[in-house]
């Protein structure tokens, strides 16, 4: 299941995200890793992939602050606000979504994801997040949490417009460890 917060933070916050963000000169399209070309999509890192280091400091520290909103607005439950992996995705009408599984090598982290375009309608754009076989509407200023490990992805986007989205990988709080599976974590479960 996933949890979505609504009104996480002011959409002013999220627009200088996105102004930042495209004028930078780092995206690269690595991601999908070990699909062909055209089956990519442009990707912006801000902090790690996987150590942590801080890409871009002036846009670590506007998206700390959506991270502690996130945080904040669920009650300081579910994730620790640390930033493991953060990024800014693109995507578009052009390219159909694959459907994928993150941090499958762990069990420790859980994700975070909105989309930063402030006229973003998913009623007539498309582009909702879609996670086991469900798609979520996400409105500007909403942010969802969700189990990395079960098969998400955007869904179609059916409009010309590009589709800016902050995901975040964070650790999970220790005391929403599954004790059914022998240690091993399934955060979304205890979503409502
Ligand atoms: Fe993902």
């Amino acid at each position: 299941m996933v949890k979505i917060i609504r009104n996480v933070c002011h959409q002013s916050v999220l627009d200088l995200i996105l102004d930042t963000a495209a004028k930078s000169e780092s995206w690269h399209w690595r991601y999908p890793i070990n699909v062909e070309f055209d089956k990519k999509h442009i990707k912006l890192d801000i902090v790690g992939p996987d150590d942590g280091r801080i890409k871009d400091p002036f846009l670590t520290g506007l998206i700390s602050s959506v991270l502690l909103q996130v945080w904040e607005a669920n009650n300081r439950e579910l994730f620790i606000p640390e930033m493991i992996y953060a990024g800014v995705a693109i995507k578009d009408r052009h390219r159909k979504d694959n459907v994928h599984t993150d941090d499958d090598h762990r069990d420790d982290t859980i994700k975070i994801l909105g989309i930063l375009n402030k006229d973003w309608d998913p009623e007539t754009m498309g582009g909702g997040f879609m996670h086991d076989g469900v798609v979520h509407k996400l409105r500007p200023t909403d942010f969802c949490i969700f189990d990395p490990r079960i098969p998400h992805a955007a869904d179609d986007i059916i409009c010309n417009k590009k589709r800016f989205a902050l995901d975040f990988s964070v650790p999970v709080q220790p005391n929403y460890a599954d004790g059914n599976s022998g240690g091993h974590r399934h955060p979304a479960n205890v979503i409502v």
